[in-house]
């Protein structure tokens, strides 16, 4: 039976490049649409820039353009991006589009009408200086639950607390670096609280992984809150239908653009748009979004949809966060790779669809992307295995059989059992388990190089009256390696293509696994894909490393005007002396689970009993590297008490207006407790 499939990735926002963990997302999500299409289903595949909120404004006045400006040149470059590593949408659209708004108020009118909108006064701070009210992220201050300095308006890195921006001690405005001020304003809240009967039922209708459905038991325990769905003027966005100067909050348009951009496709290539979003619809619905947005599309989105009336998703799959070599993706050390960047350094954008693919299972636990990994894995399965089938064997066939391949004298049981195993790749397919179903064509790519191991047509080719067998051995090889380009087929399309092209046929759908191409023509062999080396991974690095730095300014808030400030207060030598440095050996140094920029450092001090302190600094540093050297620390800061455990002390390192931390070290020789003065 032919399903009808609407598939989504998360809209990307439109004030930053493509990078490797957005490629992540919509190549899961790619592979997955094609291997619907290949199945012969009728499939759409949207996207959409995420076009709207304050981080955009400032965005485009930094640049000195108009918000229209930067979305539209921002369009093109990610389009650009996913294109360039074959990520095929039917659409890609913007949310900042007129289907879009319309649908917006639409949503936002029912809604309204059905009861679910409430108004109420808040008090929020507000910048006075720029004029306008203050997103929590840009707000900075003192935690107040622990106290740690530079902490951001909605929770606190050092001890996990969250809070209103209004609980900071000393909050500053990071946007004019002024101490911003109260102010109350009118907000429009979605009633979250009225959906939870139907979440909680819905939670259980297997649309969520499992890891997904036990957050949102515990979201139901911690309570739903009502959703503030407006933003008082200047916003960029779109105006409130019935509340002049409010607009609608970014995440209120963002996940309707999936249907605003599907409403583009319908109306260009005549679909039915109401049958495919009608409550009761029996076309299905799958969003492919990253752990981090669960709560919007979990809650939010289909209480939304319910709420209004209009279909629900029929699948939510949630990934895990890309890691480079082990560490988050890191400005300073080059491994926030860009999109753009990768393929300019020559990289294949295959070996990585290849890489992440042999990777996923469906679930949400992060991924690493270890570069050394990735070399072995795409040289030796790629190159050493599948290509291998093809390049050992096509020659004969040009240069001996006029380029066509035999009928088969008998039936191959070898043949036989690859063309078996259709089906249940197909299942980890369908279950988007391709490290498994890669791992499957994996092994039946061993068994058929075994089978050229075992029958030599280099030897064949030699020996006088071996001819019927040497076309026999290389057509089944080619045969075989027919089959696993279907199956490798939805990871590496453009592979695939060229395989094609060389084997002189139609495009391959799955059903092709069911049968063989014998006594047919095909076109002399050139060479498929090439190796990685080692010198490209370097080349891609270097180049974030050099290209990220005047960038990084505008992608987090502006800092505080006083942050480069001199320092003009004077301590004297008693106070000084009142700071215990030590020259301390990290004798360990292990990553934080949950936190984003910490390191647990074990130092040794020359006490009895190595300090543990935990240190600010997994942006610049990767754990590894770090065990063995030596560094500076406050021996006797008041123990704190942490989220992840107590920190006795703390290291030394330097920042400045430029990305990276620099941790300091003593010149050689220095001992572990040596005092520093
Ligand atoms: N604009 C919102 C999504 C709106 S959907 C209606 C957004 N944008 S984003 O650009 O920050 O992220 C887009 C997607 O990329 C999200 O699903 C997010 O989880 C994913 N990723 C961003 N960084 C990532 C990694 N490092 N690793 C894996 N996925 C990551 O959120
Ligand atoms: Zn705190």
């Amino acid at each position: 039976m032919t399903r009808k499939i609407l598939i989504t990735s998360a809209l990307p926002y439109a004030n930053g490049a493509i990078h490797l963990g957005h490629l992540l997302e919509h190549i899961q999500t790619d592979i997955w649409v094609r291997f619907q299409k290949m199945c012969g289903h009728e499939c759409y595949y949207i996207c959409a820039d995420d076009t709207h909120g304050t981080p955009i404004m400032l965005r485009a006045e930094s640049e000195g353009i108009t918000p229209e400006a930067l979305i539209a040149r921002v369009h093109d470059e990610h389009l650009r991006d996913f294109t360039g590593f074959h990520v095929a949408y039917d659409n890609y659209h913007s949310t900042h589009a007129h289907e879009n708004r319309e649908i917006v108020d639409e949503v936002y009118l029912k809604l309204r009408d059905a009861g679910f909108i409430e108004r109420k006064t808040i008090a929020q701070y507000y910048d006075t200086a720029k004029e306008m009210f203050l997103p929590d992220r840009f707000i900075k201050g003192q935690c107040p639950k622990c106290g740690a300095l530079d902490q951001y308006g909605d929770s606190c890195e050092v001890c996990g607390a969250t809070y209103s921006p209004t609980d900071l001690i000393n909050p500053v405005s990071a946007m004019s670096g002024t101490k911003p001020v109260h102010r109350e304003s009118e907000h429009y809240f979605f009633k979250l609280s009225d959906c939870e009967a139907f979440l909680r039922n819905w939670t259980r209708s297997d649309t969520l992984q499992r890891e997904a459905a036990n957050k949102l038991d515990e979201w139901f325990s911690a309570g739903l809150q009502n959703w503030d769905i407006s933003r008082d003027a200047p916003y960029f966005g779109f105006e409130i239908p019935d509340a002049p100067n409010k607009y609608f909050y970014v995440w209120l348009d963002a996940p309707i653009g999936y249907m605003g951009s599907f409403r583009n496709l319908a109306d260009r290539i005549q679909l039915d748009y109401d049958a495919w979003w009608r409550s009761g619809s029996d076309t299905e619905l799958y969003h492919f979004i990253g752990k981090d947005i669960l709560y919007f599309h979990a809650l939010f989105w289909p209480a939304m949809l319910e709420a209004a009336d209009y279909r629900k998703p029929n699948g939510i799959y949630a990934h895990g966060f890309l890691t480079v070599n082990g560490a988050k993706m890191s400005k300073s050390r080059g491994t926030f790779i860009t999109a753009e960047s990768y393929l300019a350094s020559g990289l294949n954008p295959e070996w990585l669809r290849y890489y992440f693919a042999s990777k996923l299972n469906g679930s949400m636990e992060d991924i690493d992307l270890s570069f050394d990994d990735f070399i072995a894995r795409v040289n030796s399965d790629l190159i050493g295995k599948y290509i291998n089938i093809a390049s050992r064997t096509a020659g004969f066939i040009s240069k001996r059989f006029d380029g066509k391949l035999a009928a088969p004298a008998s039936k191959s049981p070898l043949l036989d059992s690859v063309q078996k195993a259709a089906d249940s790749i197909a299942e980890c397919y369908e279950n988007l388990d391709y490290g498994r179903a890669l791992r499957e064509v994996m092994h039946l790519t061993d068994t058929a190089n075994q089978y050229v191991n075992d029958h030599k047509p280099w030897e064949l080719a030699k020996q006088p009256g071996q001819e019927a067998l040497l076309h026999e051995v290389c057509s089944v090889s080619l045969n075989l390696f027919r089959l696993l380009t279907v199956y490798l087929k939805p990871v590496l399309p453009k592979l695939a293509a060229d395989v094609e092209q060389f084997l002189d046929i139609p495009p391959l759908s799955w059903a092709d696994a069911a049968t063989l191409l014998t006594d047919h023509a095909i076109n002399p062999y050139r060479h498929l894909m090439t190796r990685v080396e080692q010198q490209q991974i370097d080349t891609v690095i270097a180049a974030n490393i050099a290209k990220i730095a005047p960038e990084a300014a505008v992608a987090t808030p502006a800092q505080p005007a006083t942050q480069n400030a001199p320092v003009h207060d004077t301590v004297g030598v008693d106070d000084f002396a009142k700071i215990d440095l030590r020259v301390a050996r990290i004798v360990n140094a292990e990553h934080v689970e949950g936190a984003d920029k910490l390191i647990r450092l074990t130092l040794d001090i020359g006490e009895a009993q190595p300090r543990n302190v935990f240190a600010g600094i997994k942006s610049a540093y990767d754990p590894a590297q770090l065990i063995g050297r030596m560094t500076v620390m406050v021996a006797n800061l008041a123990p704190r008490k942490m989220k992840f455990g107590v920190s006795a002390g703390m290291v030394l390192a330097a920042s400045g207006e430029t990305p990276g931390l620099f941790l300091l070290s003593p010149d050689d020789g220095a001992m572990p407790g040596m005092r520093v003065k």
